[in-house]
Parts: structure tokens; C-alpha cells; sequence
């Protein structure tokens, strides 16, 4: 079975194209490289010892999104490609309704006109706004606070239509809560280019020395310690919830929603210690002002998941810390060198 996977040489999409061919599948990548590298194709194979075919370019574009399906028989589709920066989202809505909703069009255009209508998509836990309690389960209110929660929503929502207007449709809509680690291989991982939103990163660019200090956002949260709690799941966790998912979706017809997370909520000062304690590094820190737009806590009920799809998160908290640092460890000292 071939698997188309957009977004494939992102960071959960690189995760997840390793699970897919360690599990038999084909895998066929595109991405335009826009947030990731061409490099990363070879780390695939090097783990796999498998091939894996790369097409450079846009899912906007149809004609080369025609050309893939022309070129491989493809049996069904993980679409991961979108821009995933909520503060930029909010400075450049268009340009990321343009590329979110955009690619997701043009996407399905192709798989309708190729008799291809099975596909796993990446939403996110932020679909559920400021839920109202928790844990939070997928039959929850739903509520966008930002373009970039609405691109989630909208996809949502086209795919859910498409099934409306024809019963062929199979979609799995995965909402994923706080992914984080790396491949243990150490060749993998998170990388992004600029100074980085999210905490994993952050924290890794700090113990890495090239941040100064972590900012951690408000400790007057109603929570535990007063910093906000997240559902932290190692990305190996969720790239193997991607391979149950395409089982999944190609066997059955219908719309179904998963919530991919551990049911467990870490403060920022329990994964800032944790990380420091397993890695044996220094992270210095200081608490600043609340970040706009940020909740207090955040876990899954990811009941539905295990049940269906049989699948749950196994990692613990220390290994996500471990490998996020060795990640970031081998890739400096390789393009340092
Ligand atoms: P990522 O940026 O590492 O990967 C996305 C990949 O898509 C990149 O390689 C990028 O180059 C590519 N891309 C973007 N637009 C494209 C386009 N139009 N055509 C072709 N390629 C394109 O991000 P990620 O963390 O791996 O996230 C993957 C998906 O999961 C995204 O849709 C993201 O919104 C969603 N998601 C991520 C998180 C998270 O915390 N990482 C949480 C919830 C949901
Ligand atoms: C953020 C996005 C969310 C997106 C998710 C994955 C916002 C408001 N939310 O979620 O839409 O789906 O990333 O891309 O941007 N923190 C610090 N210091 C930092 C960074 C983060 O203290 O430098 C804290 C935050 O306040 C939060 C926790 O760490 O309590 C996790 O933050 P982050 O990793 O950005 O994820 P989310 O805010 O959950």
C-alpha cells in the first residue's frame, strides 16, 4: 500500500514516514521545504533502510499534486503541510488561509479526480479554544482564538462536507495535544529556523547555549504551581497513532476523530526541571508576563484512541527530554563540523 504523506519532511511528518515504512507501507513525500530540509529524506532511509520517493513542491499546486497521483497509485493520504506559527498566523492571516485551506482544496481535488478518498489529517488540541473542563474529550465545544486555529477548524469542516456529499470519503482527524522528543536514532527531530514559540524547542536552544534564558509565561495559573499544564506525548508516540490511523481509514467509510495525547498534564516547571535533571544541563529561567491567548491546562482524554484504533502513548516525560537534547546534540555537532 502507497502512502502519500504532505508535510513528510516536517517533524511529525518525518516520524511518521519512518513508523509507515517500518510497517510495510510505501511512502511517497511531498513538501516545498519551506520549514524543513531535503536532508531529511536520507535520515529516513538511513533508519529504515528503505526507499522513499520526494517530490519537491507545493500541495497548492495542482498540476505537480496531478503529476504525483499520475506517477504513483496512491491508496491513501496523511496531510500534514501547513504553517503551524499561531503569532504569525495573527500578523498574516491571508497568506495562512491561503496555504492551510488552499492545499487542502487542491489536495482533495486531485484525490477525488484519482479515485483516492482516504485521508489522515493534522488538527490540533487548540480546536477546543479554553475548554470548559478536563480532561478534554472530542465531542467538546469547539472554538477557534486565532487564524491558525481556524485553518484547523475549516479543514475540519471541509472534510467532514466532503463525506456529507459522498459516503466514499474516509477521514480520520487527528487532534494532536503537545508533541515533543525526537527520533532516538538522534538524527530526526524538531528544527526550527527561527527563535522558537513553543517550550521544547525553546528549552533546548537555551541548554544548547544559543538562547540565553528561558521566559517562562505567567506563574499565577490555576494550576499546581501556577504554570501552565500541557499534554506533553513523545512524537514517536504520535507518529505510530498516524500508521494506526491509515490502517484505519482504509478499511472503513465515514469521518471519525481522535484526540492523540497522554491523558497527563506536565507544568512548565515540572518539564523545565525534568528536563534539566535527566540531561544534566543548566537551564536558567525567569517568569514573565502571561503570553496572550494562552490557557491555564491542557490534556487529552485519548480514551476514544485506545479504544478503536488500539493504540496508546507509551513514552514517559524523561525519554521526551532525553532525545529532544540528543537531537539537538547531534544535529549541532554535525553542521558544526
Ligand atoms: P513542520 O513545520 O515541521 O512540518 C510541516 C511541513 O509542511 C514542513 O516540512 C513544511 O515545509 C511543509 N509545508 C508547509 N506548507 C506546505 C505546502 N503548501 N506544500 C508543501 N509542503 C508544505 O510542522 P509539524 O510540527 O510537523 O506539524 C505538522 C502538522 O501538524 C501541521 O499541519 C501542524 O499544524 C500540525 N500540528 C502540529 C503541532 C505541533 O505542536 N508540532 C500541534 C498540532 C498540530
Ligand atoms: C501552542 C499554540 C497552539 C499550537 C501548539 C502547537 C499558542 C497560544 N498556542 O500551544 O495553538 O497548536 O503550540 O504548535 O501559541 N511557554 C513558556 N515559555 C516559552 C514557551 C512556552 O513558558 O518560551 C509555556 C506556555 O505558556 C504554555 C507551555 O509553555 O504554558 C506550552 O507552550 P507551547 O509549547 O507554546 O504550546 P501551547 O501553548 O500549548
Amino acid at each position: 500500500m502507497k502512502i502519500l504523506v504532505t508535510g513528510g519532511t516536517g517533524y511529525i511528518g518525518s516520524h511518521t514516514c519512518v513508523e509507515l515504512l517500518e510497517s510495510g507501507y510505501e511512502v511517497v513525500i511531498v513538501d516545498n521545504l519551506c520549514n524543513s530540509k531535503e536532508e531529511v529524506v536520507d535520515f529516513i532511509k538511513e533508519i529504515t533502510h528503505k526507499d522513499v520517493t520526494f517530490y519537491k513542491g507545493d500541495v497548492c499546486d495542482k498540476k505537480l499534486m496531478q503529476k504525483i497521483f499520475k506517477e504513483n497509485k496512491i491508496d491513501a493520504v496523511i496531510h500534514f503541510a501547513g504553517l503551524k506559527a499561531v503569532g504569525e498566523s495573527v500578523e498574516m492571516p491571508l497568506y495562512y488561509y491561503r496555504n492551510n485551506i488552499g492545499s487542502t482544496i487542491t489536495l482533495c481535488e486531485v484525490m477525488n479526480e484519482y479515485n483516492c478518498k482516504k485521508i489522515v489529517f493534522s488538527s490540533s488540541a487548540t480546536v477546543y479554544g479554553s475548554p470548559h473542563k478536563l480532561p478534554i474529550k472530542e465531542d467538546f465545544p469547539l472554538e477557534a482564538t486565532n487564524p491558525y486555529g481556524r485553518t484547523k477548524l475549516y479543514n475540519e469542516g471541509i472534510l467532514n462536507d466532503l463525506y456529507v456529499a459522498d459516503n466514499n470519503w474516509s477521514v480520520a482527524l487527528l487532534r494532536y495535544f503537545n508533541p515533543i522528543g525526537a527520533h532516538p536514532s538522534g538524527l530526526i527531530g524538531e528544527n526550527p529556523n527561527d527563535i522558537p514559540n513553543n517550550l521544547m524547542p525553546y528549552i533546548v536552544k537555551v541548554a544548547t547555549k544559543e538562547l540565553e534564558i528561558l521566559n517562562i509565561f505567567g506563574n499565577d495559573y490555576n494550576t499546581k504551581d501556577g504554570t501552565g499544564v500541557r499534554d506533553y506525548i513523545h512524537v514517536v508516540d504520535l507518529a505510530k497513532a498516524h500508521v494506526k490511523a491509515i490502517d484505519e481509514v482504509l478499511k472503513t467509510k465515514g469521518v471519525d476523530i481522535y484526540n492523540l495525547g497522554t491523558g497527563h498534564g506536565y507544568s512548565v516547571l515540572e518539564i523545565v526541571e525534568t528536563f534539566k535533571k535527566v540531561n544534566k544541563v543548566d537551564v536558567p529561567y525567569q517568569i514573565v508576563a502571561r503570553r496572550a491567548g494562552d490557557i491555564d491546562a491542557c490534556y487529552a482524554d485519548a480514551t476514544y484512541a485506545k479504544e478503536k484504533l488500539h493504540w496508546e502513548a507509551t513514552k514517559e516525560i524523561e525519554e521526551m527530554c532525553q532525545d529532544s537534547y540528543n537531537f539537538a546534540i547531534k544535529y549541532k555537532n554535525k553542521h558544526n563540523n
